[in-house]
């Protein structure tokens, strides 16, 4: 696979990239901001009509989080620990949501003391808790809408309800004094298939009706959470056709009374912004005759690759030595010594036959859920260092 990298980045940013890196031990993540930025820009033009909240998850760098506060997103917060890393940014609470829908009452406490206002919920504990801890709080009830067979990484079963238990949370919002503010879904991470978007809208469109009809509930907000895509392996719509796509279905279903819309892009912002740089430690045959090489990086799983469980997400591998007919595929794993940290062995990548030990293998579009996805020590190896620049 020849990976062409003046798809990722411009001559300068990756000369930028190769100056910085040259003299680093591997491995290390480094992120362009000027990229974020770009992506932040990008969004806000094909997506007029929504408010961003970034979702802090993503990629929680301080720098990532300064850098977008400056330019006027909001932040979707997942835990007291992302809120407080914001608190001590002095971003205003006003431009955060509570967008987990596990949480402990007093993590609520917490949020509602700070100042916080917009909560997600999906169940009628959690309602009754936010109730008791963020009383007359605006809240989304989170369903179920999710393409998850066209999702690379898809967030299923865990998050959200069926529309008819939203439509009874609806009204319990409303009966303990909350506000039913509107409904939130996603429609799964790193979604490639754009009529996700469609038929979650129709299923929040249905909901919106029913709550006006039977219970005289107008519902004000759609929250489309995360799933907009980034470049890896597999080919993407542009962002512009996201946007244009998306206000479509909207329209189609809402015309001119349309809500409040909100998304929460987490991988869309931060993903092509970063490379993981790693080396490679060692290469073997496991026989003879075997047709693949087993290629051991000093990164893994556990040190950042996590997204690669179930071979999900499958990152571009950028390496100077690629020439054309000095090929092989390979099986890509991690150092530690635990065989889950497999990469790539079903998909096994042709890299070059020139490949030895100490050469650089270049991880592209690695700047989301990778430096907040790690182990902490396992086998000994410390969490990813990461620079941004
Ligand atoms: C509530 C919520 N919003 C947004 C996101 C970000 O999704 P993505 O990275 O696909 O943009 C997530 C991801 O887990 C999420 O749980």
């Amino acid at each position: 696979m020849n990976i062409d990298i003046n798809n990722f980045f411009t001559p300068q940013e990756w000369q930028k990239i190769q100056e910085f890196s040259s003299q680093k031990e591997t491995p290390f993540l480094v992120v362009l901001l000027n990229i974020v930025e770009r992506r932040f820009n990008e969004l806000k033009e094909a997506m007029p009509y929504a408010d961003i909240y970034y979702a802090v998850k993503a990629n929680p760098a301080v720098e990532i989080l300064q850098l977008l506060d400056q330019l006027g997103s909001c932040f979707d917060v997942a835990s007291v620990y992302e809120l407080r890393i914001l608190q001590s940014l002095n971003i205003s609470p006003e431009r955060m949501s509570f967008g987990n829908t596990i949480k402990k009452s007093k993590d609520i406490k917490e949020f509602y003391d700070a100042g916080v206002r917009l909560y997600v919920s999906d169940s009628e504990m959690d309602l009754k808790n936010i109730a008791q801890n963020a009383p007359n709080c605006k809240v989304l009830i989170r369903i179920l809408a999710e393409g998850v067979l066209t999702a690379a990484w898809p967030l299923s079963r865990k998050f959200g309800c069926s529309q008819e238990m939203a439509y009874d949370l609806l009204v319990m919002t409303r009966d303990l004094g909350l506000v039913p503010y509107g409904v939130s879904f996603h429609p799964g991470s790193q979604q490639r298939e754009i009529g996700a978007w469609d038929s979650a809208i129709a299923k929040v469109k249905y909901l919106y009706d029913m709550l006006l009809e039977s219970e005289n509930i107008k519902l004000q907000c759609i929250n489309m959470g995360g799933g907009l895509p980034s470049q890896y392996l597999d080919k993407i719509n542009t962002t512009k056709t996201y946007g244009d796509e998306i206000k479509r279905f909207l329209t189609d279903d809402f015309g001119d009374d349309m809500p409040r819309i909100i998304i929460e892009p987490g991988r869309y912002m931060v993903a092509n912004a970063g490379v993981l740089i790693s080396e490679i430690v060692l290469i073997a045959r496991k026989s003879r005759t075997a047709l693949a090489r087993w290629i051991y990086t000093d990164i893994g799983k556990f040190g950042g690759l996590m997204e690669t469980l179930d071979e999900s997400i499958k990152y571009p591998i950028y390496t100077p030595k690629y020439a054309e007919n000095d090929k092989e595929k390979a099986i890509i794993a991690g150092p530690s010594c635990d065989s889950v940290d497999t990469m790539y062995e079903d998909f096994q990548y042709p890299l070059p036959l020139s490949l030895e030990q100490g050469d650089r293998l270049y991880w592209l579009s690695t700047g989301a859920y990778t430096s907040s996805y790690c182990s902490v020590n396992f086998n000994g190896f410390p969490p990813l260092k990461a620079y941004y620049l």
